[in-house]
Order: C-alpha cells, then structure tokens, then sequence
C-alpha cells in the first residue's frame, strides 16, 4: 500500500491505496465519485475522462498513484463549479443524452474542445470527441448540443471564433 495525496474537485484528499488501483477506480471506490463511468476499462471508450492538471485524461489508464500532487476534477467538481453550466442546459435541450453512461466523459472532453479550440465546426467535434463512445449512439444530438454552445460562447465573445 501506498500513501497519495491530492486535490479532488477543490479538496485535498489524503489516502493509502494499493499501487495497482487505478484513477477511476480509487475516485469511485473510495471517494463515492460515481459520475465517472468505468465501461472498456483499456482506454477505448472515453466513459472514465477526468481532468488532471488541466487536461482530460482517462481514468482507467492512470493509477492512483500516479495522481500524487496533481488537481484532479470529476465531473462532480465540473458541475458544482457552474462552468459547464450552459453545455448541460443544451445536453437537455437537445436531448443529447439517452441511458446516460458516456454523458459525464462526453462532458468532460467537451469542456475540454470548447476550452482549447471552441470553433462551432461540427467536424472538428466531431474529430474530437471521436474517443468517446455513446453505446446509445446518439452522437448527433450531442454534437448539436456542443455546436450550440460553441457559437452561443463565440458570440458572447464578440464573434471572434
Ligand atoms: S473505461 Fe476508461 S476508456 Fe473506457
Ligand atoms: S447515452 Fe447511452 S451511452 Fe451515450
């Protein structure tokens, strides 16, 4: 067993686990975060997407080690924080979302795209949300909902995007 300390969603989280645990599991088993989905569990499907030090990751392909010192955001912290606020709104609208498993690693790497690129071209969400699977198979709704967002923002930006 081994002692990790980190930030989960703004909080600093200490603990004892062993080194094989990985990310998603720790933050589900231990810390009751079940908003981040465990489905292929090697990578594939994007259903485990965290933020760690500011980037989107899978949560299955990291161990809980591995995670010492870094800020870690689930999509628990990402709601409570507001900032996807109005991409959930469109999720609903749009009815982007059918069982719900892959919704929180959707909105997870769609914070991310309207974070580092934003345009509202949806072949571009596309391409980026390409490693994230929806067994529903409702991706037109979803790239819908993200396009909807990425011009509402590029708006409110002054058209800049
Ligand atoms: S569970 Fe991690 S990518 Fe599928
Ligand atoms: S809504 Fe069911 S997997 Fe995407």
């Amino acid at each position: 067993m081994i002692d990790i300390s980190l930030t989960v969603n703004g909080e600093q989280v200490s603990a004892r686990v062993s080194a094989r645990t990985n990310l998603v599991d720790f933050l589900r088993g231990e810390l009751d975060l079940t908003g981040s989905h465990v489905g292929c569990e090697h990578g594939v499907c994007g259903a485990c997407t965290i933020r760690v030090d500011g980037v989107i990751v899978r949560g299955c392909l990291m161990l809980a080690v591995q995670a010492e010192g870094a800020d870690v955001v689930t999509i628990e912290g990402l709601h409570d924080s507001g900032e996807i606020s109005d991409l959930q709104d469109a999720f609903l609208q749009r009815n982007a979302l059918q069982c719900g498993f892959c919704t929180p690693g959707m909105l997870l790497a769609s914070a991310e795209y309207l974070k580092t690129d934003g345009t509202p071209d949806r072949e571009g969400i596309r391409e980026f949300l390409s490693g994230n699977y929806c067994r529903c198979t409702g991706y037109e709704a979803i790239v819908d909902a993200v396009e909807k967002i990425a011009r509402a923002r590029a708006d409110n930006c002054g058209g800049s995007k």
